[in-house]
């Protein structure tokens, strides 16, 4: 019976040697017999574990720790809690409304603003409606930003799924409503644009119940809005309903525990450092406390709301700016106070300890061994270096551009990170000969000039898809071309007139088709291939050199070819064109 281990996403070589009681300098030999340098550091993901495994032969299944991800369990409240706002997440489709609808509730303009018109990364903002407090969520509707907008779903008590009434669902809205009930969260529809002539709200509660979302004046319970973000129309009802809906689960959470919750964002700032953009859950935050948030940890020097006002204290559902920290932590991380700077110190250092054994991210992956093993020499690498603004972006580019790959043209992130492009990333680069891709940061003239003395290329961008867009770009050219074929005629050939070492002059009768020249040949006896790549240099109607022939006339044809090539009387000779084409991904 084969013996079974249990694997995460990822181990190090080291831990998977141990796990398999081998030597970890077998499998380290294993992998470089494959072409893999690795240390007993390096983290192989699950699926190269496996193929190491057969490779191996050994007798021992993998089995995989399924990750679980959602729902994520709400904090118990004690009998002293109180009650807290409700979280809202506004999801559905790229351009859907989702920013406008929150602009026109906060009387702001950040659609407007925004680079390319779409949301890039998850903000969070509180507003007062009748005197309470609402907490929102914008996430990206680009399908570019899946990891964003399930994060966005688990963050929530409410999604506010946005479909715009004149376009109805799209996969982005099925796939925001996917993630909604999976971490369990009640679901209002929103139907937006209704100022548009297009809008149809019958056709979207047809689409709504062909979905399981049963709208209530057809019998179902599923809240459907009439609003539009442009004439504000239904905007207060939205929000009177979202109240209602909310009450109904007295939200409550305890504020005089010590203050946890979940990093929504976080990014790097000129002068600030990291900063991280955060959700109260539970507890008071106050100025001057320790937190530590991951494997890293901070004094809250000052506490901010999100659009910037400084605040002193920071209760449950409260999205708030922790600055301080002392390197930059994930989005999703839980933060949590602790009594003083030991303490936070120890914590983050216990866990990045814990993130380093068990982290998903692999440094070879399966994709990258199963080529390496199969020595694919097709495989071309393209190779960069991305930054970003804002550790989700950076996940969501490097996740979009992983899906580029092929069996032939690869990108390899050679490297990646949040905040400006620096001197150490032009050196990286160049060292590997890798574009730098920026996404929403800053080149400063400094780095422009090294850049460039250094001759590596840095783009900027500041929408994913142009990004991405051009990364494709760069893969097709490394694409090899495609070869077409196209056959133009056939001669029957009557007689032969000269025969050199690599010259044929003979005549015949066109079968099929038209001969032209230039063409390549090949030359047939019965159904045999005699010769190929024969190259025809002439053709003759009568004494006259002629560029083409058509079918069932007579005429004389000259080829070359780089061997003798021996031509008799009732052999075919098959011309045809060969082009090449760039091809696309
Ligand atoms: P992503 O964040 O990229 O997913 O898009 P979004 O859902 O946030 O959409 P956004 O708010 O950026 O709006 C997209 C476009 O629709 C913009 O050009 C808006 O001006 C327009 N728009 C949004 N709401 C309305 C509305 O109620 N009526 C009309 N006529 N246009 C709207
Ligand atoms: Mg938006």
């Amino acid at each position: 019976m084969a013996r079974t281990i249990e694997l995460g996403e990822s181990i190090t070589v080291g831990a998977l040697a141990e796990q398999l009681a081998l030597p970890v300098s077998q499998l380290i030999s294993e992998l470089f017999k494959n072409g893999v340098m690795a240390t007993v550091n390096e983290k192989i993901d699950f699926d190269t574990a496996q193929i190491l495994l057969s490779e191996l032969d050994l007798d021992v299944e993998l089995a995989k720790k399924e990750h679980v991800s959602a729902p994520r369990v709400k904090k118990e409240a004690s009998a002293k809690a109180v009650a807290r706002p409700p979280v809202v997440a506004m999801m559905g489709h790229v351009d859907h409304g989702k920013t406008s609808l929150l602009d026109a509730i906060r009387g702001a303009e950040v659609a407007s603003g925004e680079a390319g018109g779409i949301t890039q990364h998850l903000s969070a903002y509180q507003i007062e409606h009748d005197g309470r407090k609402l907490t929102f969520l914008d996430t990206p509707g680009h399908e570019a930003f899946a990891a964003l907008r399930e994060h966005g779903a688990r963050l929530t008590d409410v999604a506010v799924i946005v479909i715009a009434a004149d376009d109805g669902i799209k996969p982005q809205t099925l796939e925001a409503i996917r993630f909604a009930r999976s971490a369990g969260v009640k679901i209002i529809v929103a139907a937006n644009k209704m100022d548009k002539p297009a809008a149809d709200i019958n056709r979207l509660k047809q689409q709504l119940a062909e979905n399981q979302l049963m709208p209530e004046d057809f019998g179902g319970d599923t809240i459907v809005m009439p609003v539009s973000a442009k004439t504000k129309e239904g905007i207060n009802e939205l929000l009177d309903i979202i109240l209602l809906a909310t009450d109904v689960e007295e939200l409550r959470a305890d504020v005089d525990v010590p203050a946890s919750g979940l990093v929504i964002e976080a990014h790097m700032e000129q002068g600030r450092g990291p900063v991280a953009v955060a959700l109260v859950e539970q507890g008071t935050l106050q100025a001057g406390q320790f937190v530590v948030i991951g494997s890293t940890y901070a004094k809250v020097r000052n506490l901010e709301t999100t659009t910037g006002e400084p605040i002193k204290t920071a209760g449950p559902s409260t999205p708030v700016i922790i600055t301080g920290l002392k390197k930059l932590p994930d989005f999703g991380d839980e933060f949590g106070v602790v009594a003083n700077e030991k303490v936070a110190r120890d914590q983050a250092a216990a866990s990045a300890q814990k993130n380093r054994s068990e982290s998903s991210s692999a440094g070879t992956t399966s994709s990258e061994l199963l080529r390496i093993i199969s020595r694919s020499d097709r495989l071309s690498e393209f190779n960069i270096l991305v930054k970003a603004d804002v550790q989700g972006s950076l996940t969501s580019v490097i996740d979009s551009l992983k899906t580029l790959d092929s069996d032939e043209v690869a990108v390899r992130v050679v490297s990646s990170g949040v905040g400006i492009i620096s001197e150490n990333d032009v050196h990286t680069a160049a060292a590997s000969g890798a574009v730098i891709y920026g996404f929403h940061v800053e080149l400063p003239t400094n780095i422009k000039r090294l850049a460039l003395r250094d001759q590596v290329s840095i783009r900027l961008y500041r929408v994913i898809y142009e990004l991405i867009e051009d990364v494709k770009n760069e893969l097709e050219s490394r694409l090899a071309p495609e070869v077409v074929e196209q056959i133009t005629g056939e001669l029957v050939v009557k007689g032969i007139f000269k025969t050199a070492k690599n010259e044929v002059i003979c005549g015949g009768e066109v079968k099929k088709g038209r001969l032209v020249v230039p063409a390549l040949a090949r030359l047939y006896r019965g159904k045999e291939l005699q010769a190929d790549n024969l190259q025809i240099t002439n053709l003759k109607r009568g004494p006259q050199d002629v560029k083409e022939v058509l079918v069932g006339e007579m005429c004389g044809l000259s080829f070359t070819s780089d061997k003798r090539v021996d031509v008799q009387e009732g052999d075919r000779i098959e011309l045809f064109t060969r082009e090449t084409k760039s091809r696309t991904l």
